[in-house]
């Protein structure tokens, strides 16, 4: 198992399903564009020559009026990195693959933390990924149901940053 770069793997990513076609197509078609131009960094593990998964990251910001009543925060758009796109192929889902995925993701967010303020993991679930967050400590944000955040703290102390 290894992980390769969109710019690297473009070309061996056709075969990808995740079973949801937005998931899909992105990988397919705007992953590599997106790359190129700095609006998300794409990153696929690989079984051999077969794309197992894909993550796609980019910078985001929160409004100070949708982060939750109970962390103290100043009233200006909050730092976040978000998890843009997340998805295991369907031969290989259940096997434990997403969680690496999350966990690729949050290592490269546990080391950018340290010389860049974040302070939220943000990420906008599709319906059937809800729980999937849930599962990893993410909450609901009560402004919008279909976004969860992880508190930056909570990604460091778990990485021993
Ligand atoms: C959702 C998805 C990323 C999960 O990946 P996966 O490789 O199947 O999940 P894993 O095997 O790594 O599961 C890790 C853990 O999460 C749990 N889990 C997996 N999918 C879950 C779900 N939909 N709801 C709740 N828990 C889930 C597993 O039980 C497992 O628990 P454990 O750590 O206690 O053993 C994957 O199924 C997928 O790509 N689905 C289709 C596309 C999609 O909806 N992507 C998300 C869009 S943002």
């Amino acid at each position: 198992m290894n992980y390769l770069s969109i710019k690297e793997s473009r070309n061996r990513v056709k075969d990808f399903d995740c079973g949801n076609s937005d998931l899909n197509a992105y990988l397919k078609r705007y992953a590599y564009k997106n790359d190129k131009s700095g609006i998300g960094r794409t990153f696929v593990l690989f079984d051999n020559d077969k794309p197992v998964g894909y993550v796609t990251l980019c910078s985001a910001s929160i409004d100070f009026e949708n982060t939750p009543n109970n962390i103290k925060l100043p009233r200006y758009p909050i730092p976040a990195i978000k998890i843009a796109r997340l998805a295991v192929d369907k031969k290989y889902q259940n096997k434990g693959f997403g969680k690496e995925l999350l966990a690729f993701s949050l290592e490269k967010i546990a080391m950018l933390a340290q010389f860049i303020g974040v302070k939220f993991v943000v990420v906008d679930a599709k319906e059937e990924s809800k729980s999937f967050y849930e599962h990893f400590g993410f909450i609901p944000l009560p402004t919008n149901g279909d976004r969860f955040i992880l508190p930056i703290e909570i990604v460091m102390r778990a990485r021993g940053h």
